[in-house]
């Protein structure tokens, strides 16, 4: 391995930290790394796997106002390149104008999600709740060449070079980037039509937009999706001509929002609600569905298929998990990241455009969440759904899932004690061609090694192990979200961007 490093950060937390999502698996990292001809240390590493793989999580570099949440945590990405038989490691913090604020300061300037938005040191800030810090380490995409990050409650979108994960400013959209709302943690993009379809949310009327992005870059359209209230949207969906929005039954108690507190409640009498629009379609257009309660945080995919709508995500049994006096005072207090407390399990709703009905239904007694597809089968009729297990009471994936939608078999592959994965993301085989001609690619961190290592399975042999395994420099932190990008099409936008800029563009 040929290692260097490349930036050190001066962090303020505390040595003797007791924070369980900021130390032990959640251990911010100081150091950023450039790393070549990564160590192979078990197997070896596919001549058909080429791309990167992206990975966001939450770095916080300073000790919070008050109470730290891990979302609140600085972005840092972590890239894991492969090409012909080889690999390497880069991680770069996200040069967010909130993290080089407070970087110069030497503190937290704003609030939160923990805490009381009044305890910001600054006015102004992002997010629907306001004065809060663009932290953008929630999720990350790749359009048009270029990886997107994104803060979960709406904010800027950050442009980094997928393979040095150096920032590149601020994604602006042509001049239309609607800075006044943001846009929220999970755009999606279309690689069929290379369109990113979006949403964005806040707590004034109409309370929600719904966007989208053209692969020239342009925001092409961009509507008012009226919303009775303020809501907590998380995700959203889309097939081959609509979009999918959601207004769920879980969102700030309207009573103390006037009072200026932030509290999530689950309304369990209240149905969920999906609004169907045509991807280019008006506000008049939109269709409501209603459905069981629960809240989603993650879609899947979904498809067309006769007169129905067939929408595959996570329900949650339990999206309001009570104080029940189990555990560790910090496994009651995040008690609402835990999979097994908000009783997640893959799910189908049938949304009918003929009779207006929906048609739900379990797909998985398992509980899982975080659910990754092979992207070339996005809004098709798809056989198979990966997911992430987690370790009971914590916010820590201990295991993947191959859900297998026509046969509803299984098959699990647990990461083993102390030893915790990131989101795993789905890479197809060059020239492959079935939806499992696949690879799966996640990060590990093993505590026991005191090391991560970068894991490759083959997508139709899960249960057999990693076909691959790669030492990174440095023991990395858990976060959330991840991605997948072909290397092929990185460099035909590569060579795109050089040719413009070689005729001046
Ligand atoms: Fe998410």
């Amino acid at each position: 391995m040929d290692v260097e490093i490349v930036g050190r950060l001066l962090s303020t937390l505390p040595e003797e930290d007791d924070h369980p999502y900021r130390t032990g698996p959640w251990r911010p990292q100081t150091t950023e790394w450039k790393a070549d001809d990564l160590e192979v240390v078990e197997g070896e590493i596919p001549h058909d796997l080429d791309g990167v793989y992206l990975r966001n999580t939450e770095n916080p570099v300073h000790p919070s106002l008050k109470n730290y949440h891990p979302f609140d945590g600085d972005g840092m990405i972590h890239v894991v390149g492969f090409r012909d038989g080889t690999a390497f490691y880069r991680n770069r913090m996200i040069r967010t104008d909130g993290y080089l604020a407070e970087m110069e300061s030497g503190q937290a300037l704003w609030a939160g999600l923990a805490e009381n938005p009044k305890l910001s040191l600054r006015e102004d800030g992002w997010g629907a709740r306001g004065r809060m810090k663009d932290a953008s380490s929630t999720d990350v995409v790749v359009h048009r060449g270029m990886a997107l990050t994104s803060f979960y409650q709406c904010g800027d979108m950050y442009r980094l070079d997928p393979y040095s994960a150096e920032t590149r400013g601020k994604e602006d959209f042509n001049g239309a980037f609607p800075f006044k709302w943001g846009v929220s943690a999970h755009p999606k993009v279309d690689d069929r039509t290379g369109e990113m379809l979006f949403f964005n949310y806040s707590k004034e009327a109409p309370y929600m937009h719904y966007g989208v992005v053209d692969k020239q870059n342009d925001l092409v359209h961009y509507v008012d999706v009226p919303l009775p209230g303020a809501r907590l949207p998380h995700d959203m969906a889309f097939t081959e001509n609509y979009a999918i929005l959601n207004d769920f039954p879980l969102f700030w108690d309207e009573e103390a929002l006037k009072q200026g507190h932030h509290a999530a409640r689950f309304h369990r009498d209240m149905p969920s609600r999906f609004g169907v629009i045509p991807r280019r379609g008006q506000t008049s257009d939109i269709r409501w569905f209603e459905a069981e309660a629960t809240y989603v945080l993650h879609f899947v995919n979904a498809y067309e298929e006769g007169d129905e709508i067939v929408i595959d995500g996570f329900f949650q049994g339990d999206p309001e998990p009570k104080d029940n006096g189990q555990g560790t005072k910090w496994e009651r207090a995040f008690r609402f990241l835990a999979l097994d407390r908000m009783q997640a399990r893959l799910h189908r709703w049938r949304l009918n455009l003929v009779t207006g009905k929906v048609r739900e239904q379990q797909l998985s007694d398992t509980i899982t969440e975080f659910g990754m597809m092979n992207g070339d089968f996005q809004t098709d009729d798809y056989r198979y759904a990966y997911a992430a297990t987690g370790k009971p009471g914590w916010f820590l994936f201990d295991g993947l899932v191959r859900h297998d939608l026509k046969t509803g078999s299984e098959e699990k592959y647990s990461f083993g004690d102390g030893v915790f994965g990131s989101e795993t993301a789905v890479a197809p085989k060059i020239g492959g061609t079935a939806e499992d001609d696949a690879y799966l690619v996640t990060i590990i961190s093993d505590m026991g090694a005191d090391a991560s290592y970068c894991v490759v399975f083959d997508a139709a042999r899960v249960s057999d192990g990693p076909v691959c395994k790669l030492k990174l420099p440095e023991r990395v932190s858990s976060g959330t979200h991840s991605t997948w990008a072909a290397g092929e099409e990185l460099r035909r936008w590569r060579q795109d961007d050089d040719a413009a800029s070689a005729v001046g563009l």
